[in-house]
């Protein structure tokens, strides 16, 4: 969970900062507080020192504890923090401005560390009802180098805790501030050096992604932002250039493409139109022989009626064959004319779609007439579209002929649909017929102009290529080709509402 909860950069910056900030304070605080409270000790220890010694001297002189007795008093009126002396001898406590201690056997506790105690000891006593700080100082109070006793020193140090206590705040204080300053400026420094110049940055990627002309940036940021920036510069201008070269070697390609497809066109038809005329100059040339022949016998008399039978038979025969391949190349020059799709002439207007495609397929009812197809049109009745009517019934009529001719045998009974379903601003016709269907490799070549799997029963394979040609250029629409052998085909048409 944590770890998904992405900060911000700048977010991330100022929190380290202040960790590191309060890590380094918090240092600080403890060294400095430390240290003060150790110099207070020391200073206290070397006070009990000076005293232990002071009595020492004394004690060695007299042996009389009341000589102790009496400069014990003297230090507590003379220093009001101290709050209480003791002489511990090793059975008996010797002197105290305490008096009730004295005569009173000195406690075990104290008993067992008078041997090891060689030097003062301090220990800060838990804080009781009166609410001072006290400190409790031992020292060893010697004769000839033996430890005899220790002498006890009870101190308020309420003032010097007071002091250190205060010195931490003042610590706390000034630090804070620095680091509340620290913070502002570093706030001040991240937003201007770094993250206004990313969101320049990243604005200007999405201008650029968005297609708007593009003006260098140029930034006041930090150096590094600033090469990010001009690297970034140089890729869109490198962008651009690329996108200008790609521009012109696509409309290169397109154009030839489009001489090539030209190119195969003639190719097409001249290769088509071949057959029929080849055929009718033979048929015209074996005419012209056989007139010659019968024109020979005429003159010399010697011409029998089963000759004039047999010319006349063969006079009947060619002239039919002549007819019917002129007729053959009239008819692919009628399609070739279609192909070129003549975009000079404004045929559009506008119309109901449903019901004009109603009237195509009354049109083409003396086709259906002889099938036991059904054929249905479906959509909404009020779809009007602005476009070239002679386009789309062309269409319609190519798109049924195929389904009469390739999609059913002679006796099927096939459904077609024809669906017309209004989309925003764009127009699709769904058209399907649940007949043989065609395998991929047809399907991939169908709009192909002279693709045709039927050129034995007379196919041109123009019909398709005729159909995509109206659709992308009469209509400026878009035509996609779905079938499955078994299943039938269906062809989706897309075409603009208002600007076919
Ligand atoms: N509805 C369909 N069902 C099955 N196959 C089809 C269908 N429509 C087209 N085809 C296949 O696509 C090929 C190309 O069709 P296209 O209309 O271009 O040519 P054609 O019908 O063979 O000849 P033309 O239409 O020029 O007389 C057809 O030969 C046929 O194999
Ligand atoms: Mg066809």
């Amino acid at each position: 969970m944590l770890r998904n909860l992405k900060l911000k950069l700048q977010t991330r910056i100022l929190l380290s900062v202040s960790l590191v900030t309060i890590l380094m304070m918090g240092a600080v605080v403890w060294f400095d507080s430390y240290s003060l409270q150790k110099s207070v000790e020391e200073t206290y220890m070397s006070q009990l020192d000076g005293m232990t010694t002071a009595i020492n001297g004394r004690y060695e002189e007299s042996h009389n504890p009341k000589d102790v007795q009496q400069i014990f008093d003297y230090i507590q009126f003379k220093n009001p923090k101290v709050l209480q002396l003791t002489l511990y001898g090793k059975d008996e406590i010797t002197a105290s401005t305490d008096r009730t201690k004295i005569k009173k056997p000195t406690p075990m506790h104290i008993q067992s560390t008078l041997a090891s105690l060689k030097k003062t000891r301090l220990t800060h006593l838990p804080a009781d009802n009166d609410g001072l700080n006290k400190d409790l100082l031992m020292s060893p109070l010697k004769e000839d180098g033996m430890t005899m006793g220790a002498i006890e020193l009870v101190l308020d140090t309420s003032e010097s805790a007071a002091l250190v206590q205060n010195r931490i705040r003042i610590i706390i204080l000034m630090s804070s501030s620095i680091t509340i300053l620290l913070l502002v400026v570093l706030y001040f420094i991240i937003r201007g050096r770094l993250i206004r110049p990313l969101m320049k940055l990243r604005n200007a990627a999405l201008s650029v992604k968005q297609g708007a002309a593009y003006k260098d940036i140029s930034l006041n940021a930090s150096q590094e932002i600033n090469i990010v920036a001009s690297a970034f510069n140089e890729m869109v201008h490198d962008l651009e250039s690329r996108y200008l070269e790609l521009q012109l070697a696509m409309k290169q390609l397109v154009e030839s493409e489009k001489m090539v497809a030209l190119g195969n066109l003639v190719a097409g038809v001249s290769h088509e139109i071949n057959t029929p005329i080849g055929i009718g100059v033979t048929a015209a040339s074996f005419m012209e022989e056989k007139s010659k022949q019968f024109q020979t016998l005429y003159r010399e008399n010697r011409m029998k009626k089963s000759d004039l039978e047999e010319y006349l038979n063969t006079v009947r025969e060619t002239t039919g064959m002549i007819q019917a391949n002129l007729h053959r190349a009239s008819e692919l020059i009628r399609s070739f004319k279609q192909v070129a799709v003549d975009r000079s002439v404004d045929t559009k207007r506008r119309f109901n779609m449903k019901e004009y495609i109603k009237d195509v397929l009354i049109s083409l009812q003396p086709n259906l007439k002889k099938t036991k197809h059904h054929v249905t049109v479906r959509g909404n009745e009020g779809i009007e579209v602005l476009s070239d009517p002679g386009a789309i019934s062309q269409m319609i009529t190519n798109l049924i002929m195929n389904s009469l001719i390739h999609a059913y045998g002679p006796d099927d009974e096939g459904h077609i649909s024809i669906d017309v379903i209004q989309d925003d601003q764009e127009l699709i016709i769904q058209y399907s017929d649940d007949g043989k269907g065609m395998p991929e490799e047809v399907v991939e070549q169908i709009f192909h102009p002279f693709f045709t799997t039927n050129r034995g029963g007379g196919g041109t394979g123009l019909g398709m290529h005729i159909v995509y040609n109206l659709v992308t250029q009469s209509l400026g629409g878009t035509i996609r080709c779905e079938s499955k052998v078994g299943t039938g085909t269906t062809f989706y048409i897309q075409i603009p509402l208002n600007e076919g």
